[in-house]
């Protein structure tokens, strides 16, 4: 029954250009049916009514409407958050970011004996700074978002969570924690402002414009971020920012070109593509002369 009913599905998606037909026709299913895509070889029926509530989200999925939007959550590393219209859609991709900065938090208490301080900037869902908070529950973790409407659903999915959540600009967020966080993490904006043709159907007519540009070369947030984050970082703390797969070489290079960053890196996501950038501030007890050497 679930196979017939999945293939013809997956047939009408694939016609309309949707990437993963087979994957999302399987999740649609699943979301009527309130099982799993895993368990949907166990379901012995589906009924009129069922077929037809299934139907009509294919259709939407047909007209390209995030397939986020019409379950009303995307999973995340080990975390759910609800996103739809007003909010960026997290994507896979940035889980590895979100990998980081985990690894960074464990590593910064490893180093300093104390839990670590965690800011995500540009927090949109809310969805890194709540799948930190998950994964290292004794960081203190704050979380800043520039759109009203983003915002909402981040208190959304950060209610109850213990992540310090406010609304705020990139550029001027945390005056309070000055020179005292430990891991920087964010997801900025930065698709160049002509490259609209670039960006897919889904995103540029679903994702909000203020979570997608960021200025001519698209740049202009990750400019700002390098600026903001050499004021929020603690002598040896490190920032991890996400950018668009052309920019590997560009993104590092603000960080390298400021002068005042180590161990500025890039890296790239399991398709092979540069994704983010990570830097370091020098530690408080290298003198000018042990930062030189080589
Ligand atoms: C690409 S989305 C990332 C959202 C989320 N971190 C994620 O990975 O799914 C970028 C977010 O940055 C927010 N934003 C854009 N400019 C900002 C600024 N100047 N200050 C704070 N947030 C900003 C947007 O509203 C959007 O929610």
């Amino acid at each position: 029954m679930t196979t017939s009913l999945l293939r013809a599905a997956a047939d009408r998606l694939r016609a309309a250009g949707v990437a993963s037909p087979e994957y999302d026709a399987a999740e649609l299913l699943a979301h009527v049916l309130g099982t799993t895509r895993a368990r949907l070889p166990l379901v012995e029926t589906v009924d009129p009514r069922q077929a037809a509530a299934f139907d009509a989200l294919v259709a939407r999925r047909v007209g390209r409407e995030p397939l986020q939007h019409l379950t009303g959550s995307a999973g995340f590393r080990y975390v759910e958050v609800a996103v739809g219209p007003g909010v960026f859609t997290p994507r896979p991709e940035t889980e590895l970011l979100a990998g980081w900065a985990v690894d960074a938090a464990l590593a910064a208490y490893d180093d300093t004996g104390r839990w670590p301080t965690v800011v995500d900037l540009c927090t949109g869902s809310g969805v890194i700074a709540k799948a930190i908070k998950h994964e290292v529950p004794l960081a203190e973790v704050h979380a800043c978002e520039l759109s009203v409407d983003a915002l909402g659903w981040a208190e959304r999915n950060l209610a109850g969570t213990g992540v310090d959540l406010r609304e705020g600009d990139l550029a001027t967020a945390f005056d309070d924690l000055l020179g005292g966080v430990d891991v920087l993490v964010s997801n900025p904006p930065y698709v160049p402002l002509d490259a609209w043709e670039s960006v897919a159907t889904e995103a540029r007519d679903h994702d909000p414009h203020l979570a997608l540009f960021s200025g001519a070369d698209g740049l202009d947030a990750i400019r700002a971020l390098e600026r903001r984050a050499a004021v929020l970082l603690a002598p040896g703390g490190v920032v991890g920012i996400e950018h668009a797969d052309a920019q590997g070489i560009s993104a590092p290079a603000v960080f390298s070109r400021a002068g005042r960053w180590e161990e500025v890196r890039d890296h790239r996501d399991l398709a092979g593509r540069p994704r983010f950038l990570t830097a370091r501030r020098p530690r408080a007890d290298q003198s000018p002369v042990e930062q030189s050497r080589p």
